[in-house]
Order: C-alpha cells, then structure tokens, then sequence
C-alpha cells in the first residue's frame, strides 16, 4: 500500500458534513471492484449484505451468513487504499443478543479488516451501537426501507409516507445518533422526510432512494454499472450497460475462438519471450488497440 494515499476516516466524513461536501459510497464485494471504485474516488466502500442478491442470486439478504461477509470484507480490503471500507452485519448477526452483536461486529474488524460496521434499524440497537462506539468500532445506522425486515414491512415498499412511521424514522434517527452513530443510511422514504432527518443530526446521512438532500449517496454497484437488466427501481441511475458491453465482449471471445483467431501470435508464447512484457497492463493495451475509449482516472479532491 501506497503511503501516500490518505485514508477516509470517521472524522474526515464528520467534517464532511460540517462543510457540505458531499460523500459517495458505493457496495463492492471483492478486491478487483474495489480497486476500481476506490482509484476512481468513493469516500466509503460498504460490503453490503446486497451480496446474497447480486453475487448469489438470492431474491434476499437473510440467508447471507458471517462467514460469507468476513470473505467479501477480506477481499474488499485488500483491494482498497482510500476509501472507508464499511462491513455490513448479516441477518441474524446482532438480532438475538447484545453479545451477539459484539461478537459479530468484532469479527467483521478483526477477520474482515473493516473500518466500521452498519446496522438495519434503529432505537432497538441505540444499546448495542453504544457499546460498539466504546469498543471502538463505529457503527453507522440503517433506516427506513430495511430489506432484513422485509417480511414485516411486506416487501421492497417506501417507509415513512404516514405520519407514524414518519415519526418513528425520526426517532430512531435521533436515537442512533445519541448512541453514537457515524452515520446513517436513509434507504427507500420520502425526499422531504430525509431532508428533515438531514437537518436534526449531527452524523452524515447516507441515501438511496432518499432524495437529493442526505449529506451522502449510495448505490449498489451492480446497479448503477448496469449489469442487471430486469432490476429497474425508480431510484436507480445507470452510468452505463455493462450488461450488454460484457455479453457482447463475451460474443467476441466466444466467436474468435471457435474461428480459431484467438490466441493469435501477440498472445501467444516464443520460445524467449517473457511471461509479461508490458509495463502497463495487457488488458490496457488490448482495449487501445481494439480502438475503445480510455477512460482517465479522476484526480483525488485535494481537500481530503
Ligand atoms: O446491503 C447493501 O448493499 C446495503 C445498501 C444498499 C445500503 O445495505
């Protein structure tokens, strides 16, 4: 690791939040993504319990166990220089006891190499996510659409619409923050009602499908990369189609080898050449000489 880079740290998005400079998360579940997204400059990476769904197929986050997490953690810290990495605690994980909790967050920092852990729900884990803070391992807070209570809620549906549960979000937001929460995720409510949770706390708000007034935003990567065509929530934005640049990449390939193209002479062995010759990767030289675009990475914001 490069001693240069500088890290992302709890401070650092606290005074984020005082300067309203804006943070950007994204999920990432092993270590190739994770570079990616920490050379192209997220403020936090956050190992999402989404990786029952978009890696495993599952149509839910609750099967999702903690080894499977300390797995993708491991691989996601490794990839990563700058950004915060965040481990998500898994269904099940915290639910049963405080001990639990302990026990679990603990193994996410100490096997999964984690800077801090999240937690769905809110005044029901003002205690735990006390004694974590104490601990030293901060916890930022998950409200609203919470998908491990997705049988309670009745399914993927927006939180927060009547006045009760409008009331009970800014509850547990309050409660969360006291407890000592970092941060906050708002997923799935009302533009407005995030922008009121925003204004009480101190902590960073983090949104997905909360609107533009959270201090932060987040998105699954898979997501926003485009690469699951039949999954269109209205809170989604693709900043590309992956899914059809892969399947056409993966054409090309399938094609060239049954026409006996690929591996040409350029990406095969003499008898003295070299495992690798290039200085810069053969995947980059291949994409430049294929003729597609290069895109460069974006200068770190100097202020951090
Ligand atoms: O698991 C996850 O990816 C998440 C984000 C969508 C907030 O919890």
């Amino acid at each position: 690791m490069s001693s240069q880079v500088s890290k992302i740290t709890v401070p650092i998005l606290q005074k984020m939040k005082l300067e309203q400079r804006k943070i950007a998360m994204l999920t990432a579940y092993d270590a190739t993504f994770a570079r990616l997204i920490d050379q192209a400059g997220v403020d936090i990476i956050l190992v999402g319990d989404s990786a029952g769904m978009v890696v495993q197929g599952l149509d839910d986050t609750l099967p999702v166990t903690m080894d499977e997490m300390i797995y993708h953690c491991r691989s996601v810290v490794r990839g990563t220089e700058h950004a915060q990495v965040v481990g998500d605690m898994p269904f099940m994980s915290y639910q049963a006891s405080l001990e639990d909790g302990i026990r679990n967050a603990g193994r996410l920092v100490k096997e999964g190499g984690v800077h801090a852990v999240k937690l769905e729900g809110g005044a029901e884990h003002a205690e735990l996510t006390a004694r974590l803070c104490r601990i030293g391992i901060p916890v930022m807070g998950h409200i609203g659409l919470t998908p491990q209570s997705l049988h309670q809620l009745g399914g993927f549906k927006v939180q927060g619409r009547s006045a009760d549960s409008k009331k009970k979000i800014l509850d547990d937001a309050r409660a969360l923050e006291e407890a000592g929460a970092y941060s906050i995720v708002l997923e799935g409510i009302p533009a407005s009602l995030a922008r009121e949770v925003t204004a009480q706390v101190k902590c960073p708000t983090i949104g997905i499908g909360a609107g533009p007034a959270c201090d932060g935003q987040v998105l699954v990567v898979y997501d926003l990369l485009g690469m699951n065509e039949t999954f269109r929530p209205k809170f989604v934005k693709r900043y590309d189609n992956l899914a059809v640049r892969i399947r056409t990449a993966v054409e090309s390939y399938v094609n060239e080898v049954r026409q006996s193209e690929f591996p040409d002479e350029d990406h095969s062995f003499s008898e003295e050449a070299p495992y690798s010759t290039a200085k810069r990767s053969a995947v980059a030289n291949d994409v430049e000489a294929s003729g597609a675009a290069c895109i460069p990475l974006r200068p770190r914001d100097p202020k951090r």
